[in-house]
């Protein structure tokens, strides 16, 4: 199933082939950083959640293009990301920032030292992997005791509803494989890694989107949409 809700607002409608991240992100690679409903919502909440990054090391996980760390103020930022493909198609974005490096990595295995970051991202990217607790476990052993650790996704409610994480790669419809993990079961595989809960926001379809549907001439899916949650956003602190 398809919609607006999917992260390419062109993939109405059609019968979608279920792809695993891995075959998925290198097709949607060229295309993946332009804007879309529930990416706009998605870096609203993210921003509400963050600390003041200036001067800080951060890691973005599941960094895809890099499109979030084109401006942040971080004095060091690393992106890392299963495709390789993805990071190429962001690269000349980056290529200015001196203080902003991409690598290819998996989240399950992070290249990086304990306590390497002041602030890790795993944006859009958890419900791509089946175990979540592996993804905690990582993002907390990176991180820096007393440092914050922000992980968003696709909201559960949003699923149930049907809507799917999809796109066109020519005349087919894509859908990228993803696993559903309930936010007790984030935040507990995320308290068993040595992270406390310090925000819990989702975002839904409102007016700040409404201009994704109206330029897809999609007004009446507008008002079907209004107030679903679409985004689920966590902000934890690594203890000591
Ligand atoms: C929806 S995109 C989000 C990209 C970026 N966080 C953003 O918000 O623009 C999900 C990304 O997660 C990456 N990904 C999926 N599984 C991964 C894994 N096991 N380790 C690292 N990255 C992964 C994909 O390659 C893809 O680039």
């Amino acid at each position: 199933m398809t919609s607006l809700l999917c992260e390419n607002r062109d993939a109405v409608g059609g019968c979608a082939t279920v792809l695993a991240a891995s075959e998925a992100y290198p097709l949607w690679a060229p295309h993946y950083s332009s804007e879309t409903a529930v990416s706009s919502i998605e870096d609203e909440l993210v921003a509400a959640i963050t600390p003041p990054l200036k001067g800080l090391r951060l890691l973005d996980v599941g960094c895809g293009t890099g499109r979030r760390l084109r401006d942040v103020e971080a004095g060091h930022a690393i992106g890392v990301d299963l495709c390789p493909e993805m990071i190429a198609a962001g690269a000349d974005q980056l290529q200015w920032r001196p203080r902003v490096k991409t690598v290819v990595g998996d989240v399950r295995s992070l290249p990086f030292p304990d306590c390497s970051f002041d602030v890790v991202w795993c944006r859009l990217m958890i419900g791509h992997v089946a175990d979540c607790g592996a993804v905690y476990r990582e993002l907390a052993r990176v991180t820096t005791p007393d440092g914050r650790v922000i992980v968003s996704d696709f909201h559960e409610d949003a699923y149930a509803a049907g809507h799917r994480r999809s796109f066109r790669a020519g005349e087919s419809v894509i859908e990228v494989e993803h696993h559903v993990h309930s936010l007790a079961k984030q935040l507990r595989e995320a308290a068993d890694a040595g992270l406390e809960s310090v925000a819990i926001k989702q975002g839904c379809i409102g007016a700040s989107v409404e201009e994704f549907y109206r330029s897809a001439n999609l007004a009446d899916r507008f008002r079907e949409h209004l107030g679903l949650p679409v985004v689920l956003a966590l902000a934890f602190r690594r203890s000591a």
